[in-house]
């Protein structure tokens, strides 16, 4: 397994953001919402999204020079949220179970305070044991459940909703 770095997305790295969604949702998985692949227009706007407010994030990793997993984070945008926000994380197939999901979520959870950011919330469907098994390793609490709140393939799902509160550090 190569190493791998983590850094903050720029708009330079809409390209192959693009290029790694159209991968990832390529794979149709079972514990994500499936999407069609973005075209560059939504790309940008997706990166735009992230990497403006100060309250939220793009996070990347990379390894061999190749994008190997993503992190967004939103914060909220209401002067009673904009303590807290919801993330969506990603690794790319060939990447999986080698500690860069975890990464990037530790690299949030460093990065929050410093924003003013004192609840971190993450959702995951109970169809995606390896997803909720990561966030309760690395602190987060399950603090309720979304019953039926995607149906898939007429299949209803369950969401477990978890947080992390934070010490924050300035905002
Ligand atoms: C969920 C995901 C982001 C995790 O990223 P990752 O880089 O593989 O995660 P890590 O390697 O840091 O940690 C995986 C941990 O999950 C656990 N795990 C692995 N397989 C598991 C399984 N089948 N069931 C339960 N837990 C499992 C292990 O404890 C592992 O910890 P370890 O590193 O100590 O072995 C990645 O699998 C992924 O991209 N999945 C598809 C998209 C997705 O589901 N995103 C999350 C949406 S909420």
């Amino acid at each position: 397994m190569a190493a791998f770095q983590i850094h903050t997305a720029t708009d330079a790295d809409v390209t192959e953001l693009q290029e790694y969604a159209t991968r990832l949702f390529s794979e149709k998985l079972p514990g994500i919402y499936r999407r069609s692949a973005p075209t560059i227009e939504q790309e940008h706007e997706f990166v735009r999204s992230r990497i403006e407010p100060a309250n939220s994030t793009l996070l990347m990793a990379r390894a061999q020079g190749r994008v190997v997993g993503l992190l967004d984070f939103v914060g909220g945008t209401l002067p009673e949220e904009v303590h807290s926000g919801l993330f969506g994380l990603s690794v790319s197939r060939d990447h999986r179970g080698h500690g860069i999901g975890s990464a990037l979520v530790q690299e949030l959870l460093m990065w929050a305070p410093t924003r003013g950011i004192s609840r971190v919330e993450v959702r995951a469907w109970v169809s995606n044991p390896r997803a909720l098994a990561l966030y309760e390793r690395l602190g987060f609490e399950r603090e309720g459940v979304l019953r039926n709140a995607v149906v898939v393939d007429g299949e209803p799902i369950d969401v477990v909703v978890l947080s992390r509160l934070l010490e924050a550090l300035g905002g």
